[in-house]
């Protein structure tokens, strides 16, 4: 299976996303693939068995989000010049979103810019991640703030990879599919209702539309001026969400389910979603062990904390909300207290 991303903008080209079992891989250049020892020490030997170059790098940074830092960047971009990378050498980040949008980053930089392909590893890197060119590092600031719009030249899905992921790991990838079926995809999202994502047909299927979905999406507006924004459905919630347990009791895609309970409740006041269709996302969430509840201690700090966000400009929240299951509306301009209310149902 194949899918084709091009770019509206005049001058930029286009790459495939396939989604089969990892292709061979020849290049008459030097290749570096940056991965982390856990992804390594399961599956580098596939990677090698398929890749052919003219020297091959094998470069390992720690494991995590608290190493997609300045410091691995720079290792990273040592050991490229420690081993005479040049301008026509190519990176491969073989591992989860970690490890995507570091290489992709590093490969935006060296030397101005060289080629990367991204071989993901993680469900949620699989169908959101590697997909859609933002790469990026975390600072003391925050998340994602240091980083470069770099397209790869190719993104190789092979599900095999996710057999050793751990189970939540996987839950959380199937929130940002969900994501994506919500906002943009009714047929989608009843096809999920039917399918069973532990089989791998099934799960290549939606790899395939969420791929494609979000292809749709970034072709059409690469740098988020617009509808790029919608993937953040949930997303607004979950920030806060992670932000209050510091990134340890959840997983990002585990925030981004009860963010989209939190963002249905909302639409539901609006009269944007009715309460059927609010069950049925729900349901489709509890189906992959996903909770949909948070304790909000306090509705008031926890609304501050939307300004916290990057993407809430202006003292302005950006809310995306279903429009029925397949539509979506971008909200700037809901009330405080209809908020608040919303966020007072969560409290106890
Ligand atoms: N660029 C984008 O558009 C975009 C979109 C969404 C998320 N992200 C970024 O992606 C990152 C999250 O990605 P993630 O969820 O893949 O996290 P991750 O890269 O940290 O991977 C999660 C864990 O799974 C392990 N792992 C990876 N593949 C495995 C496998 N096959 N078997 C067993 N273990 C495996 C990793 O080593 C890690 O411990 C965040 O930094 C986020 O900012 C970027
Ligand atoms: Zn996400």
């Amino acid at each position: 299976m194949k899918v084709d991303i091009t770019f509206s903008r005049k001058g930029a080209g286009g790459y495939s996303v396939f989604i089969d079992s990892l292709p061979k891989m020849e290049f008459n250049t030097k290749v570096a693939v940056i991965t982390n020892p856990k992804v390594s020490g399961l599956h580098i030997r596939k990677v090698l068995k398929n890749l052919k170059a003219k020297e091959i790098y094998i470069i390992t940074v720690p494991d995590g989000e608290e190493y997609k830092n300045f410091e691995s960047l720079n290792f990273i971009l040592d050991r490229l010049f420690d081993h005479k990378l040049d301008r026509k050498s190519i990176l491969i980040a073989f591992g989860g979103g970690v490890i995507g949008d570091m290489t992709g980053f590093a490969a935006a930089i060296f030397q101005r810019g060289i080629d990367f392909i991204q071989i993901p590893t993680t469900l949620l890197s699989q169908v959101d991640a590697s997909v859609g060119g933002k790469t990026g590092i975390n600072n003391k600031y925050g998340k994602n703030l240091i980083g470069a719009f770099h397209q790869p030249i190719a993104v190789y899905i092979d599900v095999s990879f996710l057999k050793t992921l751990p189970k939540r790991e996987f839950s959380a990838g199937i929130a940002e599919i969900v994501k994506m079926a919500v906002t943009f995809d009714k047929d989608f999202f009843e096809w999920l209702e039917r399918a069973n994502l532990y089989n791998d047909e099934d799960l290549k299927v939606a790899i395939k539309k969420s791929v494609e979905t979000k292809a749709w999406v970034v072709s059409q507006d690469e740098k988020e001026k617009g509808i790029r924004a919608v993937l953040n459905y949930g997303h607004t919630f979950a920030h806060v969400i992670e932000n209050l347990t510091n990134y340890k009791t959840y997983l990002h895609g585990e925030a981004v389910a009860i963010g989209m309970v939190m963002a249905n409740r909302l639409a539901l006041s609006l009269g944007l979603l009715k309460e059927d269709e609010a069950k049925r996302i729900e349901e489709l969430l509890k189906r992959y062990d996903l909770k949909t509840t948070f304790k909000i201690k306090d509705a008031e700090e926890f609304y501050e904390h939307f300004f916290l966000d990057k993407k809430s400009a202006d003292k302005k929240i950006k809310f995306i909300l279903p429009k029925g299951i397949g539509s979506y509306e971008m909200r700037d301009d809901i009330d405080r207290e209809i908020v608040l209310q919303i966020l007072r149902e969560f409290e106890g």
